[in-house]
């Protein structure tokens, strides 16, 4: 038995949906982490193996996995159960691909099918968001939220109280190519590093996050309507709030110019930045002619993928 989850890309949004601004994020649905479920023998408890990090965690580890699985026992009110779960993933770790919140969801969706019941997805997001918090500082909840609704989301943390969470009408279709530049790079510390710098000066901060927002609400019409050359558009001002916001990276700004380059309606970095990933809005025709300008500009790895109009 195999339990999985998707990627996520962040669209539109990134760092000021920390700060209770709005932001869109789509999962990846064709780049998943798998957990495949095997019994172990009685009495050997739970051993979570991870072969690609060459790692193997037992359930009282000081790991963030190891926490996640005790406090989904505890939700489950199941015992420690013998069981082996393998961790397999398609997604780059420390690239804004949502690597950590797909394994992390896969491996809740394996304990509750051990338990026997499938859990929905506010309750799965908010065990990992619990267990992303006490392990990575000040998250907004935007990746474990997409990752387990699996879907386009609207996404905005309240001043008090659970998030607002809205499905997002998607019009397109829509053609993304995804680039890694290879560059992994911690969240935790790009958050913080902000952090550091709204609380000294938080002025100026704010007026970008509010650009942010402004730019959000426009991608979400622009998401569900079909003209490319004006959703990329606002992409490419996503992009250069995010350098102004001292998130970017030189690897990220060649491969989003290289992009554009290379006929993109429009290109941003995507994530937390200093490194992991970019996404280009591309015509389907030169999806692949922009994939190998990417590669050419230095990408460690592409993708193509696709958001489909919702029926
Ligand atoms: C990371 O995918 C998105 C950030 O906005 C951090 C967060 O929302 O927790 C950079």
């Amino acid at each position: 038995m195999q339990t999985s989850a998707p990627g996520k890309l962040i669209l539109c949004g990134e760092h000021a949906v920390v700060y209770q601004r709005p932001a869109i994020a789509i999962p990846l649905r064709d780049v998943r982490a798998t957990i495949t479920i095997a019994p172990a023998a009685p009495g050997s408890g739970l051993t979570v193996k991870a072969p690609e990090l060459r790692a193997v965690w037992r359930l009282q580890a000081q790991e963030p996995l190891s926490a996640l699985a005790s406090m989904t026992l505890d939700y489950l009110k199941l015992a420690e159960p013998d069981v082996e779960l393998t961790i397999a993933s398609a997604l780059p770790i420390a690239s804004g691909m949502g690597s950590g919140a797909a394994v992390g969801t896969a491996l809740v969706r394996a304990l509750a099918y051990v338990a026997g019941r499938t859990l929905d997805a506010a309750s799965i997001a908010e065990l990992v968001y619990t267990s992303e918090r006490a392990f990575h500082g000040t998250p907004s909840g935007i990746d474990n939220t997409v990752v387990a609704y699996e879907q386009p989301i609207w996404f905005q943390r309240q001043a008090a109280g659970p998030p607002l969470i809205a499905p997002l009408e998607v019009g397109g279709p829509w053609t993304l190519v995804v680039a890694d530049t290879g560059v992994a790079s911690s969240t935790h510390a790009v958050v913080g590093d902000l952090r550091a710098r709204w609380q000294a000066d938080p002025a100026p901060y704010e007026r970008s996050f509010d650009a942010v927002a402004a730019l959000v609400v426009q991608v979400r019409a622009a998401l569900g309507g079909s003209d490319g050359a004006a959703l990329g558009a606002l992409l490419n001002r996503n992009h250069e709030l995010l350098v102004e916001l001292g998130v970017s990276a030189a690897q990220l700004d060649t491969l989003v110019a290289a992009a554009r380059s290379a006929g993109a309606w429009g290109a941003k970095m995507s994530g937390a930045g200093w490194g992991g990933v970019m996404l280009a809005l591309v015509a389907p025709a030169i999806a692949a002619t922009v994939a190998e300008a990417l590669r050419t500009a230095g990408a460690a790895r592409t993708w193509i993928t696709h958001l489909e109009r919702t029926p």
